[in-house]
């Protein structure tokens, strides 16, 4: 089964992005991950929309912009101009999702949600009209290289069945599973569902296209 592969760069060497984004080019991923952390939604802080530039300057891969970030109706619109391929912001982080998604496809993007692990995903019952991607937190948002949580299984589960109700209808909604994604789980994963795997820890771990080829393998 085929499934993109969204390599974290967060987990590259970080004073190197512009070869990290190269080499899984290179490795033939399908976009680059962007982790956008600001330090309040979760303690980390990582990049912004400059580094984000300099990192798709180096790459023509589509980007893949997740914002786990507290005010994302303020913070999104800074990355419109880059044209990512998707930009997603948190369920947990927004008041007002609908008008934000609307945002989002205005500027060509896919607008994605991503839920964290504590929240339901009949949570999204009453709008996943607005969005294109539903992006599944398979550990706590914050850091790279966390163990995958189990429950994320059943949880995907759950995201399929909305994502069929919603085919019946006309929409088309594609999933992404972030967090804890390994050569052990990817297969199962992209049986289970998963249309897009992020992955950063184990791409980065070793020889990039090596790391990338056991993934696309196992799936
Ligand atoms: C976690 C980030 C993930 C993470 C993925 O907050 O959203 O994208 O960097 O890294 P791994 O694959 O190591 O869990
Ligand atoms: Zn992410």
């Amino acid at each position: 089964m085929s499934v993109a592969i969204s390599p974290s760069i967060l987990a590259a060497p970080l004073a190197h992005l512009g070869k990290a984004a190269k080499d899984i080019e290179a490795a033939s991923c399908e976009y680059v991950h962007i982790d956008v952390m600001d330090g309040h939604f979760v303690p980390a802080l990582t990049f912004g929309e400059q580094i984000t530039a300099a990192i798709a300057a180096e790459t023509k891969l589509p980007l893949d912009v997740h914002l786990m970030v507290t005010h994302p109706e303020r913070e999104a619109r800074k990355y419109y101009a880059l044209k990512p391929a998707i930009l997603t912001f948190h369920y947990e982080a927004t008041t007002a999702p609908i008008r934000l998604a609307g945002e989002i496809r205005e500027c060509g993007a896919l607008a994605g949600i991503a839920l964290n692990p504590r929240t339901p995903v009949s949570a999204l019952n009453d709008i996943i009209e607005a969005f294109d991607l539903i992006l599944l937190m398979s550990v706590e948002p914050g850091y790279y290289g966390q163990k995958f949580i189990e429950a994320s299984w059943r949880r995907l589960e759950e995201i399929r069945l909305l994502q069929e109700r919603e085919a019946a209808k006309g929409h088309k909604v594609l999933i992404e599973v972030d967090g804890g994604v390994s050569d052990q789980n990817a297969k199962m994963l992209s049986s289970a569902g998963a249309q897009i795997l992020v992955s950063g820890g184990f791409v980065f771990k070793g020889d990039t296209t090596l790391q990338v080829k056991k993934l696309k393998e196992g799936t």
